[in-house]
């Protein structure tokens, strides 16, 4: 079975562990989390790193550092994980959906503009964020939700979990165009670490910012919201959300090899459309003119006419050997969320579409070139074959 992705650990990450476990920081304190949090922010553009123990509680403490207050509204994809929203809800908002733009799958941006004239016009002050999110490697259009944010004095916090390394170019009509990586948007930007990512710390992620009492608030709800000058002494609600210094120590190592990391991904997604494309009814993931997309999943999505949904393709390709996943199922058609008289009614057909007829194929560090066209082999064969 080729799998969907397997993590590729190298001799400097062992080595990291190892001095963790040599000398006995093997905690939450250690030389490795500073040094992961700084490296991880300087090479996004960020000022500030706090870790965290993964992208979900990331994504808490990014939402709980814009200090909601019961019923805020946050303007979000509904085509993403549920940590998403579950953050906004934890912390007291609500979510506002949006439907996802067909090519990119990344949040429609026009909506995103309708949905806030939309709040607006309420003139309830409650609107406060938008949480863009990049899907599967390639980045959200970024500078219309700037320029948004900046009109109605809204905080972005920017969920970069799959898009690491990940490039946009933004002012790109002006003579100021410049590339700029993913997660150096946000107000806050989060990250996940989790094994699939495209660099790993087991389990993790990280909140970055380039504002100070942001970052200082995030530490505090990581750590307890222990009193800075003493310390049993609470004045407000945290989490134990820490990474600890053997996670960062892995983390650190896969950062060393970013480059090489980024350049792999990049030759995989664009050697699987070279063999994928032209295929009919097969719809594979684009890069945009403005972005450098480094394909976290290559995601394909099935034309009905092929007479596949995609549970039904990812069985045909189980079954010679090739594993997938799913693509997200949208937050509106969540039990869950409708069961709480979130969403009811609400109709975002381009991601009930891809829901249903998405999935990726192996794009996992590990794949070797023979292992890819297997896997484009195996793509064709079982289109053929309905045929
Ligand atoms: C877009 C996005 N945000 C957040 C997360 C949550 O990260 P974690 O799995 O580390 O909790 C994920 C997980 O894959 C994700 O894809």
């Amino acid at each position: 079975m080729i799998q969907v992705s397997e993590p590729l650990i190298g001799a400097t990450e062992i080595k990291y562990v190892n001095e963790c476990l040599r000398t006995g920081w093997i905690s939450s304190a250690g030389r490795f989390i500073e040094e992961f949090e700084q490296k991880w922010a300087e090479y996004c553009g960020m000022k500030y790193g706090v870790a965290m123990s993964n992208g979900t509680t990331a994504l808490q403490v990014a939402v709980g550092c814009i200090d909601l207050q019961p019923g805020d509204r946050v303007i979000m994809p509904t085509f993403t994980i549920i940590s998403c929203a579950q953050a906004i809800i934890y912390n007291g908002g609500v979510p506002i959906l949006v439907d996802s733009n067909p090519h990119t799958w990344c949040m429609n941006v026009d909506q995103v503009r309708e949905k806030i004239e939309t709040e607006i016009k309420k003139d309830d002050g409650k609107l406060k964020a938008i949480m863009p999110v990049h899907i599967y490697g390639h980045p959200v259009d970024m500078d219309p939700i700037v320029e948004l944010a900046e009109k109605f004095n809204l905080k972005i916090i920017e969920d970069a979990a799959e898009v690491h390394g990940a490039e946009y170019l933004t002012d790109r009509e002006t003579t100021k165009s410049h590339w700029k990586r993913c997660g150096g948007f946000g107000h806050l930007s989060v990250f996940s670490f989790y094994a699939n990512k495209l660099i790993t710390t087991g389990e993790g992620g990280m909140v970055l910012t380039n504002d100070p009492a942001y970052a200082e608030k995030a530490r505090n709800l990581r750590n307890l919201c222990f009193h800075p000058e003493q310390r049993f002494l609470h004045t407000e609600l945290g989490h134990n959300f820490r990474l600890t210094n053997l996670q960062a120590a892995i983390g650190l190592g896969q950062l060393e090899r970013m480059e090489e990391i980024v350049a792999k991904k990049r030759w995989m997604g664009k050697t699987y459309t070279e063999r994928l494309q032209g295929i009919p009814g097969l719809q594979l993931p684009i890069e945009e003119s403005w972005a450098k997309q480094v394909y976290w999943m290559y995601g394909i999505v099935l034309n009905g006419r092929t007479g596949f949904n995609a549970v039904r393709f990812a069985q045909k390709l189980k079954d010679l050997g090739v594993e997938t996943r799913p693509f997200f199922l949208g937050m509106h058609e969540q039990p869950v969320f409708q069961s709480m008289g979130y969403f009811l009614n609400e109709k975002y057909p381009v991601a009930e579409s891809i829901a249903r007829q998405g999935l990726y194929l192996p794009s996992g560090l590990t794949l070797t070139k023979e292992q890819l066209d297997q896997v484009c082999n195996t793509v064709k064969t079982v289109l053929n074959d309905i045929k």
